[in-house]
């Protein structure tokens, strides 16, 4: 810690003891208060020394990579006074493992990725309602999608798709989607219902509240999660692919049709989250050259994932907000690392992660399994994938 310049003068009686004793005296350095040992590193709980802060050991995080010799060192404030260090031994995102206990599953959380300092990476709905992912072509995207589909398979969610692919990335989990579609035309009517559906969602949230002379205090709700479980809409988490498409127009007719359906998906990720509705907006670039309405939509998309974008004014489109050391290092991500990405979290700040591989066939058997758990809504059963179109067989892998 000397070496890196996080020692301070030494205390008065430090100097006093070593005068006596006609010595030099010792610099002070931060005390290991604990040390714990991981697959990745060692995590260290370190008392700071008086005058110091957070800023001091982040910007010192090089210097102590390179004394202690480990990949990476990354640095937390706990408490006043208190730091974690983690010390990472290896680079964890070159193959992604993940662990093989993972926590508990939780409503609408599910365990997607990897982080740079070997934590995991959860995609927390009910935390961060909607989310943006962006990133080049072949970057790693759509795998995040899998990722986040076969974790909520499993769950009473209903999964809603949108793929302007022509269904190519979405319809071989038809199985378990609530709804698809993969036309713009589709996609508009899609809107409209799941938007129909908010409101009677809205409706159902405002009769419970009755607020009758019978109805207890701690009974009053604004968000379908305070109703009771037997009347409790399932939560709808609404996946839309590669959503420039979505903007494109042809000719004068589509504008309206496209300003439409913008407003319907602003409407949704606006009023959504007490519905439990929720967006997971996937697309190469997101600006307001994409036309009216982008921006708009943009800023309510609080969760923020970029992969390796082309130039830095795509990864400014998703993190130009957080940091613009994070624009800087989606900016940087190797093309022959698909998978990886920047996030910004929720606790502030951004991470490394990288999603771990799961096949189209994996995924696309997981949701064959858990089909029989997709939760009826009514209103979507006009998109629900009929069975005459859907693969026997889960598609094998094309990519
Ligand atoms: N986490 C990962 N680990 C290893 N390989 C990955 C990972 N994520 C993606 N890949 C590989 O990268 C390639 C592109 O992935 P993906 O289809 O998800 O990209 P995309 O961003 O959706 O591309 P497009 O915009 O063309 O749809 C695939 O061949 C996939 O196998
Ligand atoms: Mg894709």
């Amino acid at each position: 810690m000397e070496a890196c310049g996080l020692s301070e003068q030494p205390s008065r009686s430090r100097v006093f003891v070593a005068g006596v004793l006609d010595r030099v005296p010792a610099r002070a350095v931060p005390k290991l208060r604990r040390i714990r040992v991981t697959r990745f590193g060692l995590v260290l709980r370190i008392k700071i020394l008086p005058g110091q802060d957070f800023l001091d050991y982040d910007a010192a995080t090089e210097r102590l990579r390179h004394a202690w010799r480990t990949h990476d060192v990354y640095v937390r404030a706990l408490k006043p006074g208190f730091l974690e260090v983690r010390l990472v031994g290896y680079d964890v995102l070159r193959y992604v493992v993940m662990p093989r206990k993972l926590p508990a599953a939780e409503l609408l959380k599910v365990p997607v990725a990897l982080r740079s300092d070997g934590a995991l990476h959860l995609r927390d709905f009910r935390a961060s309602p909607h989310e943006l992912v962006i990133g080049a072509t072949e970057s790693g995207k759509s795998v995040y999608l899998r990722g986040l589909i076969k974790g909520l398979a499993t769950q009473p969610v209903a999964l809603v798709g949108i793929d302007c692919k022509w269904g190519v990335e979405l319809a071989p989990f038809a199985r378990r989607l609530s709804a698809l579609a993969y036309t713009p035309e589709d996609a508009a009517e899609l809107l409209d219902v799941l938007v129909e559906e908010m409101v009677q969602r809205y409706e159902l949230i405002r009769a419970s509240q009755g607020l009758g002379a019978g109805v207890a205090v701690e009974e009053i709700t604004s968000d379908v999660w305070g109703l009771p479980e037997d009347v409790r809409p399932a939560p709808i988490v609404l996946i839309v692919d590669e959503v420039a498409e979505l903007f494109l127009i042809a000719n004068k007719a589509d504008e309206k049709r496209r300003d439409h359906m913008v407003t319907q998906l602003i409407r949704l990720a606006q009023l959504g989250r007490a519905a439990a509705i929720y967006l997971e907006v996937c697309g190469q670039r997101f600006g307001s050259d994409l036309g009216s309405g982008a921006t708009a939509l943009r800023a309510q998309l609080t969760g923020r994932v970029a992969h390796r974008v082309n130039d830095e004014a795509s990864a400014k489109m998703a993190l130009g907000d957080i940091s613009v050391r994070a624009v800087g290092a989606a900016t940087q991500i190797a093309v022959e690392r698909p998978g990886t990405a920047v996030v910004g979290l929720l606790s502030g700040g951004w991470a490394r992660i990288r999603s771990a591989f799961v096949s189209l066939d994996e995924v696309a058997a997981v949701c064959a399994d858990t089909a029989h758990r997709t939760p009826y809504i009514p209103a979507l059963a006009d998109f629900r994938m009929q069975p005459a179109v859907l693969p026997t067989q889960p598609s094998k892998q094309t990519v």
